[in-house]
Order: structure tokens, then sequence, then C-alpha cells
């Protein structure tokens, strides 16, 4: 089924959307976007999503948008197109104006949104475990902003794909693990689950959070503290969580395994639990 988009309040296949030639986000990246899925055609986490989408907006000063309409965009979207499986993609950018970096005084901000079916591609990797590279993170300093400007994420995932890994762990110059270039991670050192703090350095996951809370939920030791490049070859097991990753065990590391090379017993409770949590919510979800 082709992706199905809103453009600005129009229904349209995804394919016949035309962007003009000088809209912000085209020309700077000017824009900030959400990622979530949707399961059994209802959409998954919606309060946290758009209340990230409201955060991004007004950290980079995108004024105008009427969130509860958007929402209602996607919604109608969702069900004309009768989706089950898939995700929602939505884009807010400052809008068209004649290229000047300074911000425009008049411009319009563009609100595109689709859906699209999703093929869950991580099924085996979930069940067997994936393989990650580390590398520099070469990001700015606001990475709690979940923007478009995503090119050192891009470069970052492009050197795992040729690795042959599913992600890269990001780390800063004093060797300090950050985020993946599209996930959170946790890692296990000494009985502890662990998790960057939330701060400019990592975008703040939704996923990363409903895991935390999991994590409590199930009496998991759980602390949000950075790990090191020199700490993974004593973690015991490590995950990533995204929106569409769910929960992804990491067996290797820059080739070396980790803990016994197979996916840990508290990264499977947390998938379980995880997954029960999904399970709970298109059987009796109304939203
Ligand atoms: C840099 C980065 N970190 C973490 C995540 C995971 O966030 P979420 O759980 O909200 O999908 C993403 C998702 O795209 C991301 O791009």
């Amino acid at each position: 089924m082709e992706p199905l988009a809103n453009y600005n309040g129009v229904i349209m296949p995804l394919s016949e959307v035309r962007i003009p030639a000088q809209d912000r986000g085209f020309l700077f990246g000017d824009a900030i976007y959400e990622v979530l899925r949707i399961y059994q055609g209802r959409p998954w986490l919606v309060d946290d999503h758009f209340k990230r989408l409201n955060r991004s907006l007004s950290a980079i000063a995108i004024r105008g948008v009427d969130l509860g309409r958007l929402r209602e965009r996607m919604l109608t979207t969702i069900a004309r197109g009768k989706f089950q499986e898939a995700i929602a993609y939505i884009q807010v950018t400052r809008g068209s104006a004649p290229r000047a970096h300074a911000f425009p005084s008049d411009a319009v901000p563009l609100e595109l949104l689709y859906i699209a079916e999703f093929n869950d591609p991580y099924r085996q990797d979930r069940e067997r475990g994936a393989s990650v590279i580390t590398h520099p993170d070469i990001r700015w300093e606001r990475c709690d902003i979940k923007s478009t400007n995503l090119l050192a994420n891009v470069f970052a995932a492009q050197v795992a794909r040729e690795a042959g890994c599913v992600e890269a762990l990001l780390y800063l110059p004093d060797g300090t693990l950050t985020e993946a270039s599209h996930n959170s991670f946790f890692g296990i050192l000494d009985g502890a689950v662990l998790t960057t703090p939330l701060g400019n350095a990592i975008l703040p996951g939704i996923t990363r959070g409903l895991v935390m809370s999991l994590c409590a939920a199930a009496g998991i030791p759980i602390r949000e503290h950075s790990l090191k490049r020199t700490d993974l070859p004593h973690v015991s097991e490590l995950f990533l969580t995204g929106t569409t990753t769910e929960v992804l065990p990491i067996v290797r590391v820059d080739g070396s395994a980790i803990g016994i090379g197979q996916p840990g017993p508290v990264t499977r409770r947390l998938q379980t639990a995880y997954r029960q949590r999904i399970e709970n919510f298109v059987s009796t979800s109304t939203d």
C-alpha cells in the first residue's frame, strides 16, 4: 500500500506531495519531526509523542501550530488508509521564505505527515540479538531537539551498515557513550540497568522512558548514568530502545561479544514486559 500523506490538511498519496523549493526545512533543515508506531490501527504513546513535538517546536521557536488539529489529521489519515501495522511520520518546518538564515517574520509553518505500512525488519534481531559498532558523536549541542538535521546520524548509521551492524553507539571525545544514531541504549553493569541521563547530549526517547518505567514496575534497579566506552567489556547486557526497534538486544560491539554473546535475562524480561504493554494497549485502548 502506498504511504498516505496529509499535507497541510489535504490527504493525498505521499508521492503527490510537492514541497516548495523555498521551504526552510528543505533549505536549512529548519524543521522538527516525530515518528510514532501504529499497532493494529492504533497509534501508540500519542500523548508522549505530541508532548515531545511541542517541546521541539518551542525549542526552535516555531509558533502557530495547532497540535490538536495535527493530531486529528493523523487519526483521520490512519483511518482513511485503513492502516494496521504502520508508522506515522510527522514533520513541521518553519515554512517558505526567500533564503536568508535568520527567521523570516511572516512564514507559515508547513505541516506534513504521512502514514506508511511497517514491515518489521527487526524481528530476527530481536530474537537473536544484533551487532553494533562504536562511532564518534560529532553532532551538535542540542541533540535533545528532534530536528531533521540528521547528517551526523546518517553518517554514523552508514558506517554501521557498511560494517554489517544494525546501529552505531556514539561516543564523545572523553569516551562517554551518549546514544545510538537513531535509538537510545541501555547497559547492565554490576547488576544495575544504566542509561544516559537526559540533557542536551541525547534525545529524550519515548521508548527509553517507557522502558525505565517498566524496569521500576518489575523491581529491576535502573539508574541514569553514562557508560564509557571502556565500560563495554564489563557490561553483562546491552540493548537499544526505539519506536520501531522496541527493545533490541545487542550481543556484539565492535566485534566483541557482550556477556555470553546472547540476549541476556534482563533484556528478555523487558522485551516481554514491553510486548505485554502493547498487547494490553491494542486489546483495550480506544485512543
Ligand atoms: C537520536 C535518537 N535517539 C533515540 C531515539 C529513540 O527515540 P524514541 O524511543 O522516541 O523512538 C531516536 C528515534 O528516532 C533517535 O533518532
